[in-house]
């Protein structure tokens, strides 16, 4: 439904989906449904259905889950196929109402594959174009592999500041978090920041709280890819509260990767567990994030839909779409802007 037939009359949910929403934590290679996997091994004389993709995408540890992202990436050779990615991608957060997004590219993969990144990113540019024109501003986060080391992270950073004027807003670093220290990557850090990116970690998903704090202290991190070890220690909580340091949180990532259940020392877990509302009511700044939405099943609106089974109420949950605004890398200015026209169109649905 387009949010121009919505009335004051229909659901909550109906208008909040309306809302205008940031999404701050998504891997582009994780938004590959898996008719597009399809399509791409067609492309690549291999012979694949959807249902053997989603067998691929069923994992419920943080390896297997690694070993599928390093598998469906295998099929992203050329540009083109970026390209492809990219829009099915874009059309999926206009159809949700996403006006902005800070998406990342595993820059450090495509290195590995020995793949032109600046002509992997120039197409991918170029693809998004006529959906920036229809309301989706995106800016781009080239993320490095932490189990591929230093001097391949420096590669990409290399190249996260050689195209920061066509977009690369920040430098981040994913995979196996237990795989090496924060203080490898310290110089790989302060490089990147001098050179006028930001600073991204994806730290304490499977690592301990020591992970996030290092990720702060060390990498001097501006927001932290998940972080739900933090909720294991009160001073650490404080600590990113007191910074404001956003933790870009993924629920059904961290149910489906084993994340959440490896903190808890249990085989499961379940959303009930979450430490999301502990850290929303500690005053930590959060954002609700997809991470890899084709991989998990999910959207950002189903995201948005598990915050009140978490038992936040409605205003709480309309405080943390309008905060990723807040803690989007963008000039005042335009977060201004973003803010402005997320309140008039709450106005608007009677949602204030
Ligand atoms: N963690 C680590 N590596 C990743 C992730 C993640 O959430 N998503 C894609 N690569
Ligand atoms: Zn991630």
């Amino acid at each position: 439904m387009s949010s121009s037939q919505l009335f004051s009359g229909d659901s909550w949910a109906a208008r909040f989906r309306a809302l205008p929403k940031a999404e701050l934590h998504v891997h582009l290679e994780g938004t590959m449904e898996p008719a597009t996997v399809v399509a791409l091994a067609k492309n690549q004389g291999e012979t694949l259905d959807e249902s053997t993709v989603a067998t691929r995408y069923a994992t419920r540890d943080f390896n297997a889950f690694l070993e599928a992202y390093k598998w469906v990436t295998s099929y992203l050779r050329a540009p083109a196929d970026y390209v492809l990615v990219a829009r099915r991608m874009s059309e999926q957060m206009l159809a949700q109402n996403v006006v902005y997004a800070e998406v990342t590219l595993s820059a450090g993969v495509m290195l590995l594959r020995k793949q032109d990144v600046e002509a992997n990113f120039c197409a991918i540019r170029e693809a998004v174009a006529p959906y920036e024109s229809r309301g989706l501003h995106l800016q781009w986060i080239f993320d490095a592999v932490r189990q591929f080391g230093a001097a391949a992270a420096r590669e990409v950073a290399r190249c996260a500041v050689k195209l920061r004027d066509a977009g690369v807003v920040a430098f981040g670093m994913g995979g196996d978090e237990l795989a090496r220290p924060a203080s490898e990557f310290r110089k790989v850090y302060d490089y990147a920041a001098a050179n006028g990116l930001r600073r991204l970690v994806h730290a304490g998903e499977i690592g301990g709280p020591d992970s996030v704090r290092h990720a702060v202290e060390i990498l001097r991190a501006e927001r932290i890819g998940h972080g739900i070890a933090a909720a294991a220690d009160p001073n650490l909580m404080a600590l990113l509260a007191e910074r404001f340091i956003g933790l870009e949180i993924c629920p059904t990532s961290n149910l489906r990767t084993g994340a959440l259940a490896q903190h808890l020392g249990r085989a499961n877990a379940s959303l009930s567990d979450h430490p999301l509302p502990r850290f929303f009511h500690a005053g930590i700044p959060l954002s609700v994030s997809t991470d890899d939405p084709a991989m998990f099943g999910t959207s950002l609106a189903s995201e948005f839909d598990l915050l009140e089974q978490m038992g936040l109420g409605k205003q709480q949950i309309m405080s943390i779409a309008e905060g990723a605004f807040h803690g989007a890398f963008l000039p005042a200015s335009e977060q201004s802007a973003f803010f402005e026209a997320f309140r008039a169109k709450a106005e608007a649905l009677s949602l204030l």
